[in-house]
């Protein structure tokens, strides 16, 4: 049996109170073993964001628990909790989320001094991480000089910054051109080749075939689980 790394249980998040609240998760199991990769799918506004929120401890559950490893998310201080994002979790926003007045660079040494690297370390690897997503001359722009899909590969370099053990990604792949997206996968191949963790938000079926188990969200339920070959 493999081990499992990420283990969502029993967790339900509302949003609001009173007769405004609203379930965007209800009763969620999830358990996502070491070294796996992860897509996860569903329409519009049925908890796929709030999900991988939660699970990165970005938010959470209103009940239920996240583990991740042998650690209980919700018992971890404020400190010890953004200590183990920074350095066990790289995680992509649906919406970027990057800082609108550093440049795509200086986005990238903000995370790597978030995981512990010496400024002079990390300038050397902030150049390497935006080269390998193919926008090493855009290095000294802000966000907004840069277009939809060159912002969200920041976004990605970013999430690598730390070497990450666990890779959650909210549609990745959803501003990119086709070669964009190519390059984008074979990188995330070679990471989930190297041991890394990956569950990613998508809408696009081609993009989750990549993934070895392929997870339908509805209504803030799992609906669907499957294993590809199944
Ligand atoms: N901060 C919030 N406050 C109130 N309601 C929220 C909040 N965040 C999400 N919701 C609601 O929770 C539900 C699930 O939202 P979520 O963002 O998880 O959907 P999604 O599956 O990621 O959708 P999409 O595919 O459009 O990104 C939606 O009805 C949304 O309106
Ligand atoms: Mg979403």
């Amino acid at each position: 049996m493999p081990e499992a790394l990420i283990r969502v249980e029993n967790v339900t998040k509302v949003y609001g109170s009173g007769a405004a609240s609203a379930a965007a998760l209800s009763g969620v199991c999830l358990q996502v073993e070491r070294g796996s990769w992860l897509a996860i799918m569903g329409p519009s506004g049925h908890g796929k964001s709030t999900l991988l929120q939660i699970m990165g401890g970005l938010d959470r559950p209103t009940s239920g628990q996240v583990h991740l490893d042998d650690m209980e998310l919700s018992n971890l201080g404020p400190a010890k909790l953004a200590r183990t994002r920074a350095r066990a979790i790289g995680f992509v926003f649906q919406f970027f989320n990057l800082l609108p007045h550093l440049t795509a660079l200086e986005n990238i040494e903000l995370a790597l001094w978030f995981g512990g690297k010496r400024s002079d370390e990390g300038r050397a690897r902030a150049i390497t991480l935006l080269d390998s997503v193919g926008l090493a001359d855009k290095a000294h722009l802000p966000p907004g000089a840069l277009s939809g899909g060159q912002q969200q590969r920041v976004a990605v370099a970013r999430a690598l910054a730390n070497e990450p053990e666990i890779l959650l990604m909210d549609e990745p792949t959803g501003n990119l051109d086709s070669t964009s997206e190519a390059d984008l996968l074979k990188l995330l191949g070679s990471l989930h080749e190297h041991g890394r963790t990956i569950v990613m938000v998508t809408h696009n079926l081609a993009v989750a075939e990549h993934a070895q188990r392929v997870v339908h969200v509805k209504d803030g339920r799992i609906e669907r689980d499957r294993f590809s070959g199944d």
